[in-house]
């Protein structure tokens, strides 16, 4: 590969394996047992999600984490492989490390998850690295990610990198708004889900404190925040058949117009495209490698 056709964005955060129990009848309560139509194994986690919208939409990309702990490392670098997303900055869990997964039950249209997280959110990110030569923008999976590891904004910053950053569902940091005014606002982009964005403005963080501001706010669309001025576009109508990874998947879209220097309203656009897609398919993003003509036209 050559330097201009490098990775243009690496995506850095907890990589999951999803164990996507189907068809289950009812939650499992205490003491006794359920059984499930079907499972199936997924790549997840917001950096991966985020990864592949990208690389659907034609941006070159790599992904920076820790691979589950085997044999769930296999599922992701498959996964990865099969969309082009380049996987070198990753590592494999250490020696004895719990496998980092996650149990998802789908239950009439909606799913319950319990997962494990095992470890460091991610390898130190080395911007030396030949696979950074060519990255312009870093995106972040979840606020914990950054939480762990600060420094990830002084090295793309040197680096000459835009930064964006998800919120990510974490019960611990969203009621500590105040304490993360200072990360959250060394990004160019912050995109929380509606819940998200209210928790960390009720516990101090301040909503005009990263100069874009994109909340995610499901069925209703997505609202930009920026220099005071709010702009809100519609959701695209779409049947629901599963909503994991919509918010990733929108990172992917709203972000790939931002990088593109598109107007606000286009970007959104592309955001709400891109999450209504995966929206109305099985198996998260993926569904988006069906590949929409108008996804790649539009940017
Ligand atoms: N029912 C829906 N119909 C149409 N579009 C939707 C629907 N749900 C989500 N979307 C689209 O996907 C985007 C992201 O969804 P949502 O607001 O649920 O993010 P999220 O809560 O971060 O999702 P996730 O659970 O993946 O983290 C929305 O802004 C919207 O564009
Ligand atoms: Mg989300």
């Amino acid at each position: 590969m050559s330097e201009t056709q490098g990775p243009k964005i690496v995506c850095i955060g907890r990589i999951y394996c999803d164990l996507v129990f189907a068809g289950v009848p009812r939650m499992p309560t205490l003491g006794s047992e359920v059984f499930a139509d079907n499972v199936s194994l997924h790549a997840g986690g917001g950096a991966f999600n985020s990864a592949v919208t990208f690389c659907a939409l034609g941006w070159n990309t790599a992904l920076s984490g820790t691979l589950p702990a085997t044999p769930f490392d296999t599922q992701i670098l498959t996964e990865a492989q099969a969309v082009g997303l380049d996987v070198s900055l990753c590592r494999q869990a250490p020696p004895g490390a719990s496998p980092q997964i996650t149990v998802a039950m789908a239950i009439q249209g909606d799913r319950s998850f319990l997962s494990n997280k095992s470890g460091k959110a991610a390898p130190s990110l080395d911007t030396t690295h030949p696979t950074c030569r060519t990255v312009r923008h870093m995106h972040i999976g979840e606020i914990r990610t950054l939480y762990e590891m600060p420094a990830l904004l002084k090295q793309a910053r040197t680096a000459g990198w835009t930064i964006s950053l998800d919120c990510g569902w974490d019960d611990e940091l969203m009621p500590q708004g105040a304490a993360l005014n200072k990360l959250v606002s060394q990004v160019d982009v912050f995109l929380p889900n509606e819940i998200e964005f209210e928790t960390l403005k009720a516990s101090g963080l301040k909503s005009d404190v990263a100069p874009l501001t994109v909340l995610k706010q499901g069925a209703k669309g997505a609202t930009a925040l920026s220099d005071g001025q709010r702009l809100q576009l519609p959701a695209t109508p779409v049947q629901v058949v599963d909503a994991t990874g919509a918010g990733d998947a929108f990172n992917g879209g709203f972000l790939a117009g931002w990088l593109t220097g598109e107007p606000l309203g286009t970007c959104l656009e592309n955001g709400n495209q891109c999450g209504a897609k995966t929206v109305g398919n099985i198996g998260g993003t993926l569904g988006l490698l069906a590949k929409e003509p108008m996804l790649k036209a539009s940017l």
